[in-house]
């Protein structure tokens, strides 16, 4: 078994390193993409993914050299889809690396985000249907953001056209449970970025900060602090402290405690609006993994006991945001759980009700000592 995957593991390197030999001379033996990352000028984004040269293979999402895969701790979800991120820095330049708020990353940087459907949750080796590969590129006067959207069935990059407007797509998968799902994915317009990622010239990264990537992946076959090999690719600006002494952040799914694998989902599916940075901040509802740590939080900014600020947001006819012990008279609890358009929270970037975030949200609230907010 661990025979089989050592050699694997080895065809792929040697896979890599082929690859890494024909980039050095700019040619792919015909197809004319790019062997190695290929910037656009600034302001004039490429017509198709192929162009921006990140992928290998985009079929597989094997990057180019010098591009680094990473996940995150506790992804936002977005119709359960799967996710592949990629970071890259021009030759030369560095990472700015910082223990917590987003890495900052140089003029040039492109981070990368695939979505993709599984065929068969059960059985990824059944493959992806690809559906769209996001951009977001460091230009001078901050983040530019860009989709690509793959057309039906075909992961060729060439095909994969930047899309302004968005798009809808009829999907279907077998989920976890062997059941046929079916969903609408909707690809943001470019606008819809902007609600999540801040507005111009504040346009922001997410998910690129220490506590999401303090873990170990899998790298040709050996696993390795992501962080650490982000390091060795890309190069820090000033060394980070080691592994231990970085920020982390626990699998929502996983075994932490209760209180923290919530934080942990709110902080990656709310806090981009809700925190003292985010869209709506004059809501007063602070979902960031700093703020809710109930060590230092005051109850009333993470909702508990708070009556809405207005009266345009949907209620369900209750009062409070949080009632503790009571998921069902909980404002939060029916907005999570709902997916209609003046109820739904988060407002973009699902359609789906996330099954298991919503029951770990009302396992949290039903966990709060009891209280009736009189
Ligand atoms: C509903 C909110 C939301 C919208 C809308 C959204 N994003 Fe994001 N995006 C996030 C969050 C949260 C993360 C970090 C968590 C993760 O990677 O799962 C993220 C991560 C990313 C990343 C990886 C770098 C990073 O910031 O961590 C890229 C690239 C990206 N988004 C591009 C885009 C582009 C381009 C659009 C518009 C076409 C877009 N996003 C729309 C919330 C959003
Ligand atoms: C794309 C931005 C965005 C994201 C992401 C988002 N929200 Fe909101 N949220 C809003 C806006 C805008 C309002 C105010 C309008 C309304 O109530 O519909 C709001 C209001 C709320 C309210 C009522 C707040 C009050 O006190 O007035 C709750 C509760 C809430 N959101 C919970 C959540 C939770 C939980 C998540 C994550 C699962 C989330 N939101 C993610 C934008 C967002």
């Amino acid at each position: 078994m661990s025979w089989s995957r050592q050699l694997a593991g080895s065809a792929a390197l040697a896979l890599a390193l082929a690859a890494t030999v024909a980039g050095a001379c700019g040619d792919d033996g015909g197809s004319g993409a790019p062997t190695e990352v290929n910037p656009a000028p600034e302001g004039k984004p490429w017509a198709t993914l192929a162009e921006w040269g990140i992928f290998a293979d985009a079929a597989t999402q094997t990057p180019n050299a010098r591009v680094v895969r990473y996940d995150v701790m506790s992804p936002l979800f977005s119709d359960y889809a799967w996710k592949h991120r990629f970071l890259w820095v021009p030759e030369g330049k560095t990472v700015g690396y910082t223990a917590t708020g987003p890495w900052e990353l140089p003029v040039g940087a492109i981070v990368v985000k695939t979505f993709a459907l599984p065929v068969d949750a059960r059985d990824p080796s059944k493959g992806e249907q690809l559906l769209e590969t996001r951009l977001l590129v460091h230009e001078s006067g901050g983040w530019a953001a860009h989709t690509y959207v793959y057309a039906a069935g075909d992961p060729d990059p060439a095909h994969a056209k930047r899309t302004v407007a968005g798009a809808i797509r009829a999907v279907s998968w077998v989920d976890e449970d062997g059941a046929t799902r079916t969903n609408d994915y909707t690809v943001p317009n470019t606008n819809e970025c902007t609600d999540c990622h801040g507005t111009a010239p504040n346009t922001h990264l997410l998910g690129v900060r220490s506590r999401q990537l303090n873990h170990d992946a899998m790298y040709d076959g050996v696993s390795e602090n992501q962080i650490d090999r982000v390091g060795e690719v890309l190069g820090f600006a000033s060394a980070p402290p080691p592994a231990a002494e970085r920020p982390t952040m626990p699998d929502p799914f996983g075994d932490a405690p209760l209180v923290d694998r919530a934080r942990a989902y709110l902080d990656a599916n709310c806090a981009h609006c809700h925190s003292a940075e985010g869209a709506v901040n004059q809501k007063a509802l602070f979902f960031d993994w700093e703020h809710s740590d109930p060590a230092s939080a005051t109850p009333l900014d993470i909702g508990i006991c708070k009556v809405p600020t207005s009266a345009g947001g949907a209620t369900c006819e209750r009062i409070y945001d949080i009632v503790p012990g009571a998921p069902d008279e909980s404002i939060l609890m029916c907005r999570v759980e709902s997916d209609e358009p003046k109820v739904i929270m988060p407002p973009l970037g699902r359609r789906l009700v996330h099954d298991e975030g919503a029951a770990l949200l009302r396992e949290w609230i039903a966990a709060m000592p009891a209280d009736d907010c009189h």
